[in-house]
């Protein structure tokens, strides 16, 4: 983990936190897969009760940020993504750690994800302990127009 890594947790409709999110949303997703939120989206889903954004800060930098959301109690991770320039040092790691502390700390029973299949991103929720409890076949459709399969996970908390 890089020394001086802050996590900083959002909820409500912060529109600070919300473009310093957008930031690192532009930069991280690749556009082959159209797997990034929009603006509105991501304000759309912060406006609802039991949702947080995460920033992973470095000084005023930010590197990083997670989206969750919690009804009663389940959560759903919707988004993780780090800067492309600070992969591989453990930033994806705290973020998704912190998220999980958080969803414990609230009392919430279990964590829900969906990924696309050929994403490296299945090794870090593995590692993390999550279950692949489900596999949806040919669900996302990437702009090159392949077909690829969504994989669910789920982690008891
Ligand atoms: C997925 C993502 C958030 C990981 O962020 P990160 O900061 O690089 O993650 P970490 O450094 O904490 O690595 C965590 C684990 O992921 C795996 N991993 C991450 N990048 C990897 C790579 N390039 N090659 C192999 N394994 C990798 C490793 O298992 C690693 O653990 P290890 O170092 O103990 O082996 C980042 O790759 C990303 O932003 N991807 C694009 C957005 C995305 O697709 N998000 C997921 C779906 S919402």
């Amino acid at each position: 983990m890089i020394h001086g890594l802050v996590l900083e947790r959002h909820e409500q409709s912060d529109r600070k936190a919300q473009a310093a999110a957008m930031s690192v949303m532009d930069k991280a997703f690749d556009p082959a897969f159209g797997e990034a939120w929009n603006l509105s989206q991501l304000a759309g889903m912060m406006a609802m009760h039991g949702s947080w954004l995460t920033l992973a800060k470095l000084d005023a930098a930010v590197l990083g940020f997670a989206l969750v959301r919690s009804i009663f109690d389940e959560s759903e991770l919707l988004l993780l993504a780090v800067d492309p320039g600070w992969r591989g040092r453990g930033i994806g790691s705290a973020l998704l750690n912190d998220c999980i502390a958080l969803a414990r700390t609230r009392g919430i029973a279990m964590m829900h994800l969906e990924v696309r299949a050929d994403n490296i991103a299945t090794k870090l929720y593995k590692n993390t302990g999550f279950l692949h409890v489900n596999t949806r076949p040919d669900y996302y459709r990437g702009n090159d127009g392949k077909l690829r399969d969504a994989l669910s996970y789920r982690l008891d908390l």
